[in-house]
């Protein structure tokens, strides 16, 4: 499983990356608002800045809504680098501009996808990556990993290359139920990814380690 980073913080994304570990970055609009990035220019040269930082596909969200519009926009956030994946959101120009950027030749990451019979649209259209919103499954009472699940099962079944890439991810839990369901990418804030390293036995073991370290010091 990939581990890509959820955020468009560079010192987090740094962070991460120096881990050795990340495989890509994704960012939504309300993640580049978040670090107070303003007009289109700088948007553009955020989305550089962090392809220059990582090695790996980098999903850049188109705002437009209308096919003409994520065309265009999609275009322009390609052409900074090919590394770039192009963001769309679960709309039906979403699906035609999705089957655009595949014919095309530019990678696409389909967000906001909430069931198993959007994955199937997208992954038809062409998308390289579908995006679950996992803990917003769960915050509305329903079982996010197990939407992961079927449509990992679907994907089999169906022959479809599409990955899939649990985003919305709240825990380092949510990380090892995702792999579990057989996501192919899990897109994680790095607090996620940090808490992967927890474990109290692991403290404690190490802290006698280095006690009984001094007696032979
Ligand atoms: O990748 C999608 C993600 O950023 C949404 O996460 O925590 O806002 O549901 P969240």
């Amino acid at each position: 499983m990939k581990f890509f980073i959820d955020t468009a913080n560079l010192a987090q994304i740094k962070e991460a990356n120096e881990l050795g570990i990340l495989d890509g970055v994704t960012t939504n609009p309300s993640l580049m608002a978040k670090e107070g990035i303003k007009g289109n220019d700088a948007v553009m040269q955020h989305y550089k800045t962090i392809c220059e930082m990582v090695n790996g596909d980098i999903s850049a969200e188109v705002i437009s809504t209308d096919f003409a519009g994520m065309v265009e926009e999609g275009k322009k956030m390609a052409a900074i680098h090919p590394n770039i994946v192009v963001k769309v959101p679960m709309i039906k120009d979403g699906i035609k501009a999705i089957k655009w950027f595949s014919d095309n030749g530019i990678k696409t990451n389909c967000t906001l996808i909430f069931s198993a019979g959007q994955a199937i649209l997208a992954a038809k259209a062409g998308a390289t990556y579908v995006s679950p919103f996992i803990g917003r499954i769960d915050d509305s009472g329903w079982d996010g990993v197990e939407l992961i699940a079927q449509i990992a099962n679907i994907y089999a079944i169906q022959g479809f290359k599409t990955e899939i890439l649990a985003a919305s991810i709240r825990t380092a839990l949510h990380i090892v139920k995702c792999a579990e369901a057989g996501a192919d990418v899990c897109t994680c804030p790095l607090d996620s990814i940090l808490g992967l390293l927890k474990h109290p036995l692991t403290d404690i073991g190490l802290a006698k380690f280095l006690e009984d370290a001094k007696k032979f010091a």
